[in-house]
């Protein structure tokens, strides 16, 4: 099922929380009750318009000092409406806040412009990450650079995320699929694909996940070659195209030219630097603070893609 995909309703995401579906009944009872307002308001303006208008010059103005009864009702009856707004949405939102004792907690690390989720057995996962279906979850969320916004439109949920504190987002999917998760404060110039997705799966499914080893019976250079499909492949090219960052075609021992520095040899360390710290050498003709760092990548997984570098020829 496609997150995006507009189920039962032709105004809203699928609802996959049981908050998503209240915050979507109070939301239609807002509009709903705005729209009858707005009826009202301005449908007595034209008809009272046209029917008390001026006809003649001897027309005269009635004296009408008050009404109680209807002074009363545009008063009481705009109190109630509000009074059950109010009531209505602290409920909704003390039952979003609310946190439930028994959550798995997911740790996020938001940086420009990618989501690191991190489980309480160490695994470490970028853009997409997997929970189990009715399950309460905890974000506990934090930023390395700016503020970020953490939203997932699937359960009506959203959270700043900044850096130097800990915020805080809980969700219970109670169908599985994959729901799309959106950046929703303008954190730069790729604020609009800080994308990510949350898959919500069957406890079976979760705890496989879990547990697997990515990596299990690659060789060095297919587990880089697995990390460059999944992060590398959006900058750098294999067949020599100028990309936003350079080529990966040929790029073991080549000639360089780095900005401040000059030309060096592309070698291990070199190759390594740019991972974890890409702002450390910035090649000559590139952006420069492009690229954000992985420093949470293991040795394992560094020597990978430098293995799979010197396949690319
Ligand atoms: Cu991160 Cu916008």
């Amino acid at each position: 099922m496609s997150p995006v995909e507009f189920s039962g309703s032709r105004f809203m995401p699928f609802a996959a929380t049981d908050i998503a579906h209240s915050v979507d009944v109070l939301y239609a009872f807002l509009m709903i009750a705005s729209f009858i307002s707005c009826v009202l308001v301005i449908g007595g303006l034209i008809v009272f318009a046209m029917k008390y208008r001026r006809r003649s010059e001897n027309d005269k103005t009635p004296y009408i000092s008050h009404n109680t009864t209807a002074e009363f009702l545009w008063s009481f009856i705009p109190f109630v409406i509000f009074m059950v707004a109010f009531v209505w949405g602290w409920k909704v939102y003390y039952d979003l806040r609310k946190f439930p004792a028994d959550s798995l907690e997911v740790t996020v690390v938001a940086k420009k412009w990618a989501w690191d989720f991190i489980y309480k057995n160490g695994r470490r996962v970028s853009k997409e990450f997997y929970v189990p279906v009715d399950q309460p979850v905890k974000m506990v969320m934090t930023s390395e650079d700016v503020l970020h916004s953490f939203y997932v439109p699937a359960f009506r949920n959203k959270q700043d995320v900044i850096p130097g504190r800990y915020t805080r987002l809980w969700f219970k999917a109670h169908t599985e699929g994959s729901y799309n998760i959106f950046c929703t404060e303008y954190c730069g110039d790729q604020h609009s694909g800080m994308l990510a997705k949350v898959h919500v799966v069957s406890r079976e499914k979760y705890d496989e996940w879990l547990a697997a080893e990515p990596y299990k019976g690659l060789t060095q250079a297919q587990i880089g070659q697995k990390l460059y499909q999944g992060v590398c492949i959006a900058c750098h090219s294999l067949d020599g195209t100028k990309m936003t960052g350079p080529t990966f075609k040929g790029i073991w021992g080549r000639e360089e030219k780095i900005v401040g520095v000059g030309p060096i040899v592309v070698d291990e360390n070199y190759l390594r630097e740019s991972i974890v710290n890409p702002a450390a050498k910035i090649v000559e003709g590139y952006p420069a603070g492009v690229m954000p760092a992985f420093p949470h990548l293991s040795e394992e997984e560094i020597l990978g893609l430098i293995e799979f570098m010197k396949t690319v020829k």
